[in-house]
């Protein structure tokens, strides 16, 4: 195929499955085009959501997220990277891992950010240790994916983080979905795989990570898509 002049590459397009993301070259060469950074040509093009991942980045920053001086971050499903090119503003860590499917994706970041990726399993964190992690993060990766992968990782992700550290991720909980939000995702949203956006009761969350010695600190709305997603911020017992 190499001498015929065809390259055989992964496949990402938005329409594939919940492990493939945006096409990696179309998206860096748009945003090239329209003089964006690629975090902000999602956020401002692609989305429509001008100022989404800066918003969520000031929140936490406002909650004392990153005054807690992590050392160690973890992000689940970082994509182009629009929150851990913020996060790496906001903090220094010594050691910054993600597990990411898509990986063309992946690559970037790890050769511009200097990350270090962890080969993705299903829903596992394995590769990383019992409470080595300081900041575990996730955004917008968990209204993609179903209700058990979901689940899987927030076991995971209660497991590696280290007592005394913080765990953030949106869901779009029943916060995000009253009468009028529903019937407008009804009629205009959902574009993509099938499984977006998927919801997650809040309560169940939360009760699920307070049994795994995490507690609510906080929880804030964020846009995605016609409507929002909640961010929750929870601590790790000591
Ligand atoms: C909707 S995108 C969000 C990307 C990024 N966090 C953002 O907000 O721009 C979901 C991301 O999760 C990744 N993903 C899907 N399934 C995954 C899995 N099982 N483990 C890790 N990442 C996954 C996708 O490749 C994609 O990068």
């Amino acid at each position: 195929m190499g001498r015929a002049g065809f390259d055989i590459v992964r496949s990402t397009n938005n329409r594939g499955g919940v492990d493939d993301f945006i096409p990696f070259e179309a998206t860096m060469r748009a945003a090239r085009a329209a003089g964006l950074s690629v975090g902000d040509y999602i956020d401002e093009v692609m989305n429509g959501t001008p100022g989404a991942t800066r918003s969520t980045i000031d929140e936490l920053r406002a909650l004392g997220v990153f005054a807690a001086d992590p050392e160690t971050v973890l992000e689940i499903g970082p994509g182009s990277g629009r929150y851990l090119e913020k996060t790496l503003k906001e903090c220094s860590p010594g050691r910054y891992e993600i597990y990411e499917t898509a990986a063309p994706w992946a690559d970037y970041l790890v050769d511009t950010f200097g990350v270090v990726a962890r080969p993705t399993a299903e829903f596992s964190l394995a590769p990383t240790p019992d409470g080595s992690i300081d900041l575990v993060q996730a955004h917008k990766v968990f209204n993609t994916l179903t209700f058990l992968g979901a689940s899987r990782y927030f076991f995971e992700m209660a497991r590696v983080t280290r007592p005394g550290g913080r765990i953030v991720f949106d869901v779009m909980t029943e916060t995000c979905l009253d009468p009028a939000t529903m019937r407008a995702w009804a009629t205009q949203g959902g574009a993509g795989h099938d499984s977006y956006p998927a919801a997650m009761p809040r309560t169940a969350c939360v009760d699920l990570f307070a049994t795994l010695g995490c507690s609510l600190e906080a929880g804030f709305l964020a846009p995605m898509g016609v409507a929002s997603t909640e961010v929750l911020v929870f601590g790790k017992g000591a």
